[in-house]
This record gives C-alpha cells, sequence and structure tokens, in this order.
C-alpha cells in the first residue's frame, strides 16, 4: 500500500498485514491486521507518529521514500509494543537527528526492549506539547490501554487523535477510513475482548479524559480511521458501561458424549426461558469469538467431563482467559460428569477470583445423563432466568 494522504502534510505510511494469522503467538487474527504509522509534516518540523512491526519496517521505509522524507525530527512511541516500535531501531539508522518521543515508562520499556539508547529519548509529561511550526502534538497519557506505558497524541490544528492500539481493530483492509460499518464493528469487538477488556475500568477514565477533546478523526494503529469518530466512542461506551446481557456464554468440551448430551438438553431449556445462549466447543472453537461474547454475557455455564480428577485441559484454557479477562459476568455455574470421582468443580472455582460472579449450583453427574439429572439442568436454567430477571437483563 502506497503512502495516503489524510490532510495536507499528514500522511498514512503503514504497512497492511493481509496475511497474519496469529498475534503474540497467542490471539487469532482472521481477518489480518495492519500497523498504521503517520508522518506530520509541520512548517518547522516533522514527526513521525507510531512507527510498524519490524518484520514490516521496509513498507514503513518504502512509503518514506516515496514521499521523500528526507528529515524526521520527531518519532512519537504511543506504546513500547514491538508492532509500533519495533522498527524504531532502522527508522533512527536512517534519520540519526530524529528524536524518539515516549512518556517516562514508555521510555525504559523502548531501552529494556529494543535497546534503544537512552540520549535518543525524550520524555514528555502528560498534557505536554511539542510544536512542529504550524502544527501541535499534545501529549495525553492514557496509561493500561494496555501497557503500562502507552499514550494517545492529539494534533490540534488538525483535530486528529492518535490512539494507537486503543480504539483500534485487527483488520487488513484498504480503506483507509470506516466503509463497512458492520465488519469493523466486528473486527473492533474482538480487539476489545481480547486485548482491552481487563482494563475496563482504566477504559472508563480513558473515555472521560478525551471526552471534551475536539476530534475531527480517530487515527488508531490498527484498523481503519474513524472519520466517524462517535461510531467507535459509542461502541466502547456500551462494551464499557452497560449493564451485561439475558446472555449465557457455554463454553464446553466432552469426550465421550455424557457432557454433550447434557449441554444439548440445557442450551434447549434455556433457550425455551428466552434466554440467548453462545455455546462453544472447544475442542473446535477460535478462542476470540469465545472472548467476544464474554463481553455482553451475564452468565457463564462451563461444561467440562473430568480429565483424571479435574476438568478438561481445554477447560482450563477457557476458564484461565475468562478469568484473565474480567469480563461483566454476573453469575457462573458448571456442568459435567465423571466417571469414579474427582474435583472438578472446586478446581474451577479456584480458578475464577477475577470474577466476582455468585456460583449457582453445579450440575455434576456420574456417567451418562439420565432423568433426575435433566431435571437439575432445568432447576439451573430457572436459577438463571430468575437471576437474570431479578437484575432486569434484557437480551
Ligand atoms: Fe498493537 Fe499493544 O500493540
Amino acid at each position: 500500500m502506497k503512502p495516503r494522504e489524510l490532510k495536507a502534510n499528514i500522511h498514512w505510511v503503514g504497512a497492511v498485514d493481509w496475511d497474519r494469522r496469529l498475534f503474540d503467538e497467542l490471539i487469532p487474527l482472521p481477518d489480518g491486521t495492519s500497523y498504521n504509522a503517520y508522518l506530520v509534516k509541520g512548517s518547522e518540523k516533522t514527526a513521525l507518529i507510531d512507527t510498524v512491526d519490524p518484520t514490516m519496517a521496509s513498507v514503513l521505509i518504502d512509503n518514506l521514500n516515496q514521499l521523500d522524507v528526507k528529515n524526521i525530527d520527531y518519532v512519537v512511541a504511543n506504546h513500547a509494543e514491538q508492532d509500533h516500535s519495533g522498527a524504531l531501531p532502522q527508522i533512527l539508522k536512517m534519520y540519526p537527528n530524529a528524536l524518539v518521543v515516549a512518556t517516562p515508562k514508555c521510555k525504559r520499556l523502548l531501552m529494556d526492549l529494543l535497546l534503544i539508547p537512552e540520549s535518543k529519548i525524550v520524555t514528555v509529561e502528560d498534557g505536554g506539547t511539542l510544536s512542529l511550526g504550524d502544527k501541535t502534538l499534545e501529549f495525553i497519557h492514557a496509561p493500561w490501554v494496555h501497557w503500562p506505558e502507552t499514550m494517545l497524541t492529539y494534533l490540534r490544528e488538525d483535530k486528529i487523535l492518535f490512539t494507537c492500539d486503543f480504539l483500534g481493530s485487527h483488520l487488513a483492509t484498504s480503506d483507509l477510513y470506516v466503509t463497512d460499518e458492520a465488519t469493523v464493528y466486528e473486527a473492533a469487538k474482538r480487539y476489545y475482548a481480547e486485548i482491552m477488556m481487563p482494563f475496563k475500568t482504566v477504559i472508563q477514565k480513558n473515555l472521560e479524559k478525551i471526552r471534551d477533546i475536539q476530534i475531527d478523526v480517530i487515527a488508531p494503529s490498527h484498523g481503519p480511521l474513524y472519520d466517524k469518530p462517535e461510531f467507535i466512542l459509542e461502541a466502547y461506551k456500551d462494551w464499557v458501561y452497560a449493564p451485561p446481557k439475558n446472555i449465557v456464554v457455554l463454553p464446553y468440551i466432552s469426550m465421550h458424549g455424557s457432557t454433550k448430551k447434557m449441554v444439548e438438553y440445557f442450551v434447549a431449556a434455556l433457550v425455551e426461558r428466552g434466554i440467548t445462549v453462545k455455546q462453544f466447543n472447544l475442542a473446535k472453537t477460535d478462542i476470540g469469538k469465545l472472548a467476544m461474547a464474554l463481553v455482553d454475557a451475564a452468565t457463564i455455564v462451563i461444561g467440562s467431563p473430568t480429565v483424571l480428577v479435574g476438568p478438561h485441559p481445554n477447560v482450563v484454557y477457557a476458564v484461565y482467559l475468562a478469568n484473565a479477562l474480567r469480563p461483566k459476568l454476573k453469575f457462573a455455574s458448571i456442568i459435567g460428569s465423571y466417571g469414579w470421582g474427582g474435583k472438578m468443580v472446586e478446581q474451577i472455582t479456584r480458578m475464577l477470583p477475577n470474577l466476582k460472579v455468585e456460583l449457582l449450583e453445579p450440575v455434576v453427574i456420574k456417567g451418562f445423563p439420565k432423568e433426575q439429572d435433566f431435571g437439575a439442568l432445568d432447576r439451573l436454567a430457572d436459577e438463571i432466568l430468575n437471576k437474570h430477571k431479578e437484575h432486569n437483563l434484557t437480551n
């Protein structure tokens, strides 16, 4: 992709990674991603806002060459993670006069992770500014979206907010701005679920912090830019502030069919009661889809057989994830089976300390489900319905 002009003297110079399918060797990227970097030329100084993943440094360099950029005065590092700062060493080599602009915490991380010399980094305080001549960069510290050192950069005269990871989406697209809102909503929600949701409370503070800023364009460092900022700001408000919905998320796995039979019966029982169910077979599911479902759900019911004396390892992974992501869940329960004993319920329960959930009576049975076991599942479905009603949760 060639450089794209946002406005006079402001260009997108990043890279689109159409083929990447895994991030941090952990997060699935079904739609690829982009590493957005921006060149801002003032009347006196030139700044590059973020760089790109080191695997795509040559794309950034090619873009800068196409714009015939002879000098860069500042490289703003909004975030030290390698997908945005990983190409810094090459850029500093190419533009030896450039100084890196970062928060004090980011400075330390850039030195530790990327071995950037201390003398090359200047730090900026929250609310600090940097004049490029006829353009002014204002720095807004926004820690924990999603590392402790993160900041946003606001280009005052053009009302562009460069948010790096915050408000972004893992989406490879040829569109500079959002065109297909449904697709971007899905990608941004996945991004929020996987990366931002554990930091819900600081995200609330950061949304407050930018509430009174006049923003024409939000320019994140992943995915398309928002020329209608309210699209992504309203979505975030819903994900962060709104109460959970009348939804049960049901991650499960079954080895010999007993747990599967329970899940089938239980899902039908919940649906009969007007509850939306999102069911995930952990042997096959995209873990990102499970994370997305957790954004809105009020209840999680975990389905597992007993392996040795505990839950299936895939269930352990999903429970660890749910606990780490800290969704808005209010209730949890467990269904499943065992052959001759075990401590599955105790082990799963111990793994959920971050979730402020009420544990509803689990239904863990011996062998294949029988009549009384279906009755117990009906009682659990009734209890979930009553709890959701008590909290006035809607679909
Ligand atoms: Fe896109 Fe936290 O890096």
